[in-house]
């Protein structure tokens, strides 16, 4: 049997997936603030209206009202699609008592809680499902990454989503907040950003997909109004040319193990 594969909504992104991303699969995004993830997620979401798929997306970092901007931007009616009972957009930054799809707290239980009621809400059928971002659920306990990440993939992959978690890095260190997410997601799709020659440079790289033949080439992308993601070109640097030096990354690690056993 060949594997149902999802578009992602960028085509070029499907070509360095073999297609898209397996059905059921959590697939964790991350990279640097301002390279796209958000931009990713929403042609995913609207990629999921077209083909008729339940959508429900989670935004903590912004307003509703802020992705349904962003979205129209890029000519994706997402609000139109919410207005017709087809997408969910649960906001968790602005907490209003009088919205019934926004999140007050941020705990994995409740995240859960609310993602199945929509998905009741919006009925039976393959769904896809945009967690903007992850990271917000465990920002004041980081060691707790893995074991909440673990708990939302196993629940939630009873109902039938495909899901895009998004988890941030922090600047400094390049150290992924979401660290432990990575291992239990099936997919890593890491967005980065280089200034070159003065200007301001993204990229998009596919580091994990199981079950797929993926690329494994970085791409250069844009962000271009109107249209949204665009995948460019292989780029012509090195990953090495861009990781961490092994010294800083074994540094993290022996950090990370360190705050782990203080819990
Ligand atoms: N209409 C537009 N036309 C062109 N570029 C845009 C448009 N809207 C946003 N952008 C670009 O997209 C960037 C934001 O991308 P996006 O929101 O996906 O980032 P992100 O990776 O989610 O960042 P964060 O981690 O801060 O949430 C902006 O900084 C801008 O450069
Ligand atoms: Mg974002």
């Amino acid at each position: 049997m060949p594997i149902e594969r999802l578009s992602t909504g960028v085509p070029g992104i499907d070509g360095m997936l073999g297609g898209g991303i397996p059905r059921g699969f959590l697939v964790a995004v991350t990279g640097e603030p301002g390279t796209g993830k958000t931009i990713f997620c929403l042609h995913f979401s609207w990629q999921g209206v077209k083909e008729g798929d339940k959508v429900v997306y989670v935004t903590t970092e912004e307003s509703r009202e802020s992705i349904l901007s962003q979205a129209g931007q890029f000519n994706m009616d997402l609000g139109g699609a919410v207005a017709e009972g087809k997408t969910v957009v649960i906001d968790a930054l602005m907490g209003r008592a009088s919205d019934q799809w926004s999140l007050r707290s941020l705990n994995p239980e409740d995240l859960v809680e609310i993602v199945l009621k929509a998905k009741k809400h919006l009925g039976y059928g393959r769904a896809r499902l945009v967690i903007d971002s992850m990271s917000a659920f465990w920002l004041d306990k980081p060691a707790m990454a893995r074991k909440y990440s673990y708990y939302v993939k196993k629940v939630l992959s009873r109902w039938d989503f495909t899901v895009l978690a998004v988890s941030q890095y922090a600047i400094t260190t390049s150290e992924a907040f979401g660290w432990g997410m990575e291992h239990v997601a099936d997919g890593i799709i890491r967005f980065r950003r280089f200034v070159r020659g003065g200007v301001l440079r993204r990229y998009v790289m596919v580091e994990k997909m199981r079950q797929t033949l993926h690329d494994l080439r970085m791409y250069e992308i844009s962000i271009e109004d109107g249209r949204g993601l665009v995948v460019l070109r292989p780029a012509d640097m090195r990953a090495e040319d861009v990781a961490l030096p092994s010294k800083v990354t074994e540094k993290i690690v022996r950090a990370r193990k360190k705050e782990e056993e203080a819990l």
